[in-house]
């Protein structure tokens, strides 16, 4: 065989892969190290059974999800949320369709923002249980106002709710998991803690501010690698988060009904979720395409992310003053495969 045919031979094979590659990303809804995992990785079966996992904001969406998921890995559960009656239905249906008892399912109602009731929450599971092993701060509200027309008491409260919240309740469990020198403190940020849209300059900033924190107390517990600190990163995920969203006033939420499922399913997120969990991956990005690319532009190509985001941001305002979902659609193509 001759070089020159060799060449060509070598050529065409990077070129395969290279499409191959191409079309794996486009069919992608997860960061490449997140789906590596979910291929190869341990499995959530595996790692995560026999484990006391407390889970904010369980009363509804990924949070309610999470405790059907984990319910059926035989975990002890502490479900948390304001809303008893809801969290009371969710730990209903963790016992008609998991592997769990009564007695391996808490209730214990928790405002984020009521920051002085963590040390007793803490207290309270511990009492119950014994141990926190994964702690997964998960509760969290959104926004839908442009800046321009927005209270400074919506951008408070989603600090306090998001951000504090947060950062209060990990503080409380945080001691107990450097005694035992082991522990897992999964945050579900957002993408939007990793890039911007408009609509939601308050939320962006909470979960920012989230990523922020959480980056940095991972480095602060470098002495102590069995805690795990990780981030999770969700797109647009079905749940009822758009209709619970802040609007203009801290007392007005969107109460949209609007169409949400060109959205990933909340139970494809929650098993991403629990592979994650199992790998102990420090930030995972899960969403469906054109997000997950949007986040790899503005990680790896931020002028370029600057420049598509505020095409796309257009549309995003103009689809929600229309009254749509503001993520239903950008492109022709989506609209075609979703509606
Ligand atoms: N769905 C998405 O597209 C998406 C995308 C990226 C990130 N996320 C994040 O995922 C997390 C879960 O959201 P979701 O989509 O499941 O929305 P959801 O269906 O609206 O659920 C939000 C949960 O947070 C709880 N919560 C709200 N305010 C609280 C407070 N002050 N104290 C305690 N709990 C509170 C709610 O319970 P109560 O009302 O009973 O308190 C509810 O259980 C949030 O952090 C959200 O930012 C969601």
């Amino acid at each position: 065989m001759s070089w020159n045919l060799l060449l060509w031979l070598l050529a065409l094979c990077a070129l395969l892969a290279l499409v191959v590659q191409l079309v794996c990303f486009l069919r992608a809804d997860g960061d490449l190290t997140l789906l590596w995992a979910e291929w190869q990785g341990r499995r959530p079966e595996w790692e995560l059974t026999d484990m006391v996992v407390w889970v904010t904001g369980a009363s509804s969406g990924i949070g309610e999800e999470l405790a059907y998921q984990l319910s059926k890995l035989g975990v002890s559960l502490v479900l948390s949320a304001r809303r008893v009656h809801e969290l009371e239905r969710v730990k209903r249906r963790c016992l008609e369709n998991g592997n769990l008892k009564g007695k391996d399912i808490l209730i214990l109602p928790l405002d984020l923002t009521n920051r002085s009731s963590h040390e007793m929450a803490t207290k309270a599971v511990l009492q119950e249980f014994g141990k926190i092993d994964i702690l997964v701060n998960n509760g969290g509200v959104s926004q839908r106002s442009l800046c321009v027309d927005t209270s400074v008491d919506v951008y408070k409260e989603l600090i306090e709710v998001n951000y504090l919240g947060t950062v209060s309740l990990t503080k409380c469990v945080l001691p107990h998991m450097i005694e035992r020198k082991q522990g897992k403190i999964v945050t579900v940020t957002s993408l939007l803690g990793v890039v911007c849209a408009p609509l939601s300059a308050g939320y962006c900033a909470s979960k920012h501010a989230l990523q922020g924190f959480f980056n940095t107390l991972r480095i602060e517990l470098a002495t102590y690698p069995g805690i795990i600190v990780s981030n999770i990163c969700p797109g647009p995920v079905q749940s009822n988060i758009v209709k619970n969203a802040l609007t203009e006033e801290v007392t007005k939420t969107t109460g949209s009904d609007a169409d949400q499922s060109h959205k990933m399913t909340v139970s494809r997120c929650v098993q991403l979720m629990l592979i994650s969990m199992a790998n102990d991956l420090k930030e995972v990005w899960i969403a469906d395409q054109p997000f997950l690319l949007m986040a790899y532009l503005w990680q790896y190509m931020p002028t370029w992310a600057w420049w598509i985001t505020n095409k796309l941001g257009k549309k995003r305002i103009e689809n929600f003053k229309n009254g749509v979902d503001a993520d239903s659609s950008y492109f022709k193509i989506w609209k075609t495969k979703y509606q």
